[in-house]
């Protein structure tokens, strides 16, 4: 089934044999994030932010991030994705200097135009600013997004830790980056409760919302995203490694989908959680019991959800 991804973490998705051989390559120590079988290793979800910087830490030109590209669009091909919304950060890209990031940029569209020739993969980037770097930095991050806001770089988003700070306080990058064209999505209702969810729908004006499902455990707030149509970017294989779920079974997208939230499915960051989009899909048959008729659904909820333009939207259809 062709598969449309729409929350994918770049540097997250990095296979940990293409950041060991780069970390070989440019002889930096980062030996203590992988485990004796050469997954990574982490012990909760702050203890994953920093091994994601550290790992991140060896991708240091834009050329990396070409061959990055490459070998996570590999990946995800594989799986029978056709269209992919991948979070690009400023911050691991030259550290938020506009003209650097514009080469990293550039080096990544290239390996995206490469990919889309040779395995059939639609790639466009959503431009993050990261919770616990700050307001101010987000500032930064978001003028490096209004300066290459176009046909490549469709949406604005934040990740990292949300327990830092709330999100007005990234209203201004938000404005910013609304203000230049972009669709806007943020993390929240992951480690923060329904109140998380609603002042980032509220404060921010966002559309999408990244995992959203602890929205749960307030049914009025299940309601109103319904009615709205706000679309929740669900990963629930990443919930799950992460312990905010027993199960798949306990995970709520059943639940948010048979209360008439719009409902995605991505993998956020699949080496760290050992999935793939077809695993996530084969999870979610075994656990629900869906049918083929509810994952067309939520093809067609992911593909209107997509910030493509609409001859994109046509072209992967
Ligand atoms: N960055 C990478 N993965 C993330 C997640 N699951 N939540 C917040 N920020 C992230
Ligand atoms: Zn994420």
């Amino acid at each position: 089934m062709p598969k449309v991804e729409l929350h994918l973490h770049l540097e997250g998705a990095a296979p940990p044999a293409f950041i060991r051989g780069l970390a070989q390559e440019k002889k930096a120590d980062i030996g203590g994030i992988f485990d004796e079988r050469g997954n990574y290793r982490y012990k909760d979800f702050w203890d994953f932010l920093k091994v994601y910087e550290a790992a991140t830490s060896v991708l240091t030109t834009p050329d990396d991030y070409a061959r990055l590209v490459l070998a996570v669009l590999e990946e995800s091909a594989k799986s029978g994705v056709v269209y992919s919304e991948t979070f690009l950060s400023p911050d691991f890209c030259g550290g938020r200097d506009v003209g650097a990031w514009r080469e990293y940029l550039h080096a990544m569209r290239e390996a995206a135009d490469r990919a889309e020739r040779e395995m059939g993969i639609t790639l466009r980037g959503i431009i993050t600013c990261i919770r616990h770097f700050g307001p101010e930095k987000a500032r930064e991050t978001a003028l490096c997004a209004a300066e290459t806001a176009g046909d490549w770089i469709v949406g604005f988003g934040i990740a990292g830790d949300e327990k830092v700070g709330k999100p007005k306080d990234y209203l201004w990058s938000f404005d910013c980056a609304r203000e230049a064209g972009l669709r806007l999505t943020a993390h929240a209702g992951e480690w923060g409760g329904p109140e998380s969810v609603r002042d980032a729908v509220r404060d921010l004006g966002v559309e999408r919302i990244g995992h959203g499902v602890r929205a749960i455990e307030d049914l009025a707030l299940v309601d109103e995203l319904a009615e709205r149509g706000i679309v929740l970017e669900v990963c629930p294989g990443s919930n799950i490694a992460l312990g905010i779920y027993p199960d798949w079974r306990k995970h709520p997208i059943g639940e948010l989908h048979r209360r008439g939230v719009k409902v995605t499915v991505s993998t956020d960051d699949p080496p760290f959680f050992h999935t793939t989009m077809a695993r996530e899909y084969d999870r979610l048959n075994a656990a629900f019991d869906w049918d083929e008729g509810v994952f067309d659904g939520i093809a067609r909820t992911s593909l209107d959800a997509a910030f493509c333009d609409g001859d994109t939207r046509e072209r992967i259809k």
